[in-house]
């Protein structure tokens, strides 16, 4: 049998909890063997969608297909297919990282050799080896994270769903974590990860969906994404209010969309795409046109503006 060209596809996911709507018509493609990043903030319906493709929830309408099966009717083939990490894991904590290994190898039906040779081959895929028979209550959150992975990875599933798999992690273990899934695509893992956090998406997919109230609001690369939302900006403070004019005229020659001028703060932005060289050519303009600048920058949109500008476009568009 030929691999689907997409490992996930869901069309037109509904899901109501009471009054409220988690997912309100989710469309998601996911091509076999990328990282695609679910992005949204608190309650936009990412564990909704990540229960309802794992076939730990069911849809009240639309189809999803997983691994080329449909999740409500042919749930088991599915299951077969994937590995889940979710918000919380199923980790023993007196055990140690080794025996938790050999213990999820054994409940998958694994022999006792190829249990033990799995998981000694799952620490050393995951950097557990030296703490293979510490208890794993006493891990770090990123060392956590990682023996959760492996756990996940027991039986080698080609599609794996991440929910949140950073959340509360220092940027220290957030960084080992990311490192670890680089290394599952590597091996040719689909992977859908859902996550709060732009510059997570931007380090490790290569497909985003921007979700909001149960739906898809914005896709694309991260890249396009940031580009379409105007990236980067730059912003200038002058010392004297009389400078604002001839600020923004310069700034808006290097952007890309539209300058905002505060004159309370006495302020200039404007995004720009090309970072160095939008701010080096803006340096250059207002040291020639003799504007006394405070303050010069580059920012980078917070994920609040991207979630703001893409929810003002879509209000536009309704
Ligand atoms: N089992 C449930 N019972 C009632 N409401 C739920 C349940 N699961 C999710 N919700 C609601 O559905 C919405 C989406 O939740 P969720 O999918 O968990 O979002 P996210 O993972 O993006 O934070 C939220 O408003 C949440 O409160
Ligand atoms: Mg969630």
């Amino acid at each position: 049998m030929t691999e689907p060209r997409f490992a996930v596809v869901a069309e037109g996911l509904r899901k109501r909890y009471g009054g409220t709507e988690a997912l309100a018509g989710l469309d998601l493609r996911v091509p076999a063997g990328t990282v695609h990043g679910l992005l949204g903030p608190n309650g936009a319906g990412k564990t909704t969608a990540v229960r309802i493709l794992t076939t730990l929830a069911r849809p009240d309408a639309g189809t999803a297909r997983v691994a080329g099966h449909d999740v409500v009717r042919e749930a088991v083939e599915v299951r077969r297919r994937i590995g889940l990490v979710g918000q919380h894991a199923a980790v023993d904590e007196v055990l140690g990282g080794r025996q938790n290994l050999v213990m999820f190898g054994r409940l998958h039906h694994l022999g006792a050799r190829r249990a033990r040779l799995r998981a000694d081959e799952l620490l050393e895929r995951f950097r557990l080896t030296d703490a293979a028979a510490k208890p794993a209550g006493e891990y770090s959150g990123g060392m956590r994270r990682r023996l959760d992975l492996a756990a996940s990875m027991i039986l080698a599933p080609p599609v794996l769903f991440l929910d949140e798999p950073t959340t509360g992690l220092d940027p220290r273990s957030r960084g080992e974590v990311w490192d670890a899934i680089r290394d599952l695509v590597d091996g040719g893992t689909t992977v859908l990860l859902t996550t709060q956090y732009l510059e997570e998406a931007d380090r490790l997919a290569s497909g985003v969906s921007v979700i909001d109230q149960g739906r898809v609001i914005a896709e694309g690369t991260p890249d396009a994404l940031k580009a379409r939302l105007g990236g980067d900006r730059v912003e200038v403070v002058v010392d004297d209010p009389g400078a604002l004019a001839a600020a923004a005229e310069i700034v808006g020659r290097v952007a890309t969309g539209e300058v905002d001028v505060d004159a309370e703060a006495l302020r200039v932005g404007a995004p720009v795409a090309g970072r160095a060289a939008a701010l080096t050519e803006a340096v250059r303009a207002l040291d020639e046109a003799g504007v006394a600048v405070a303050d010069i920058g580059l920012r980078r949109p917070t994920l609040d503006e991207v979630f703001l500008s893409l929810t003002e476009k879509k209000e536009v568009a309704l």
